[in-house]
């Protein structure tokens, strides 16, 4: 049953399925005729809730993020034949009169991406409207909690931020005696940085330890005096060059649009720490610029918009393979909508495997090949994987 594993799995964990719809019973004396899952927030974070229509009534099931890919599996191989999955993105339909075999076809989102945008105005993170202290204090919201119009796109960007946080929560560690500590690399400002305390902290009642890093001392002194006024005591920021930053551990690192290289340095110490969850938007990949040979392409290479473009995919490209050589599951998902930033992509990796399984080696060597095909020498190369690992 792996495959179907699998493609559950990497529905779940790449997509977020708004919706799935399982019909087709196996067996007339099955009494439900279909069971829809649909996401739902419950106390832990992200979950799901299974709705099994029977002829006159419907029941209900809650389901934990981290058991939702089995209970598919489950519910296909005891129930049903056909699943249609919506996500943000695509319609996706699997058949699986054999399970050990299911057939699964791919479309354009039609119906699904629109539900998804109604209900994630209507389920913010942070509600437009409810009084929220660290975005009063950085000018995004007034006193009463309406968000100022001029910052809505940067509300919406810290909510589908909280989001994504939401997503990874259930495999960040739990640990007894000691605070979960994040290390928001190239931190500036620092919305992103008080949004992650506030949700983990404020709202999740997490013991947490944050900091934020940044090369801009007047920044770093601004946003000591913000968390200082907020009480935010478990939050503290230091002033730093990543590339210099090696000394720590963290269980989660994130970066939203440390500029060029700095995005590396930051994945680099989160792989030696061996940081359980990174989230990285990176920006201005100008590394390859001047690398990138290759005769074949050559002819489009000459086009300075399309040499940016592609080294730009080229250098993201790498740094998801060599992170799933250190034995990341990884996914590279749209942060925001284009129309808000072009700089929307974002490597969500989750430390699930070793170096030595055969998918990470699988990995290194794509990597090892699409370097060399373009003969770049990236600072991703730097990570060296750990065969004891
Ligand atoms: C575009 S800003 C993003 C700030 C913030 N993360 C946000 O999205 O609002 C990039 C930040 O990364 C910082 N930065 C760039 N290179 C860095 C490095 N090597 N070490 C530490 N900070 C760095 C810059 O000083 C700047 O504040």
């Amino acid at each position: 049953m792996n495959k179907l594993y699998e493609t559950f799995n990497e529905f779940f964990f790449n997509d977020r399925p708004v919706k799935l719809i399982f019909s087709d019973k196996r067996r007339k004396s099955i009494e439900f005729k279909k069971v829809t899952i649909r996401p739902i927030m419950a106390k832990e974070g992200l979950a799901y809730q299974a709705e099994y229509t029977f002829d006159k009534k419907a029941t209900h099931k809650n389901i934990l993020q981290e058991n939702i890919a089995e209970f598919c599996c489950e519910l296909v191989t005891e129930s049903f034949k056909q699943v249609n999955v919506f996500t943000d993105n695509f319609d996706i339909q699997i058949l699986a009169a054999k399970p050990g075999n299911p057939r699964v076809t791919k479309k354009p989102s039609t119906l699904g991406c629109c539900n998804l945008t109604h209900n994630r105005v209507k389920n913010y993170v942070i509600p437009d409207g409810k009084p929220c202290d660290f975005l009063i204090r950085l000018g995004v919201m007034d006193k009463s909690g309406k968000v100022i119009p001029k910052h809505y796109s940067k509300f919406r960007q810290i909510n589908r931020y909280l989001e994504i946080v939401e997503d990874v929560f259930p495999y960040l560690p739990k640990h007894e005696n000691k605070p979960l500590k994040i290390i928001d690399f190239g931190c500036g400002k620092a919305y992103l940085t008080f949004a992650i305390y506030y949700y983990l902290k404020v709202l999740k009642g997490r013991n947490v330890k944050i900091v934020g890093l940044d090369l801009k001392k007047d920044v770093i002194d601004f946003c000591n005096r913000v968390a200082a006024d907020l009480k935010y005591d478990e939050l503290k920021f230091l002033p730093g060059d990543i590339a210099d930053y090696s000394d720590d551990h963290a269980d989660m690192v994130v970066t939203l649009h440390a500029c060029d290289t700095a995005t590396d340095y930051a994945l680099i110490n989160a792989v030696v720490w061996n940081t359980k969850v990174i989230l990285s938007v990176p920006c201005c990949q100008h590394e390859l610029f001047s690398q990138i040979e290759n005769d074949i392409h050559a002819p489009m290479l000459k086009h300075g918009i399309l040499k940016d473009r592609l080294t730009e995919y080229l250098t993201d490209g790498l740094r998801a393979l060599k992170l799933e050589a250190c034995g990341y599951n990884v996914a590279l998902i749209e942060f925001t909508s284009l129309e808000h930033t072009a700089r929307n992509i974002m490597i969500k990796a989750v430390k699930g495997g070793s170096c030595n399984s055969a998918k990470s080696k699988k990995a290194q060597s794509q990597y090892e090949a699409l370097r060399d095909f373009y003969h770049v020498n990236p600072t991703i190369d730097k990570l060296t994987r750990n065969p004891s690992d």
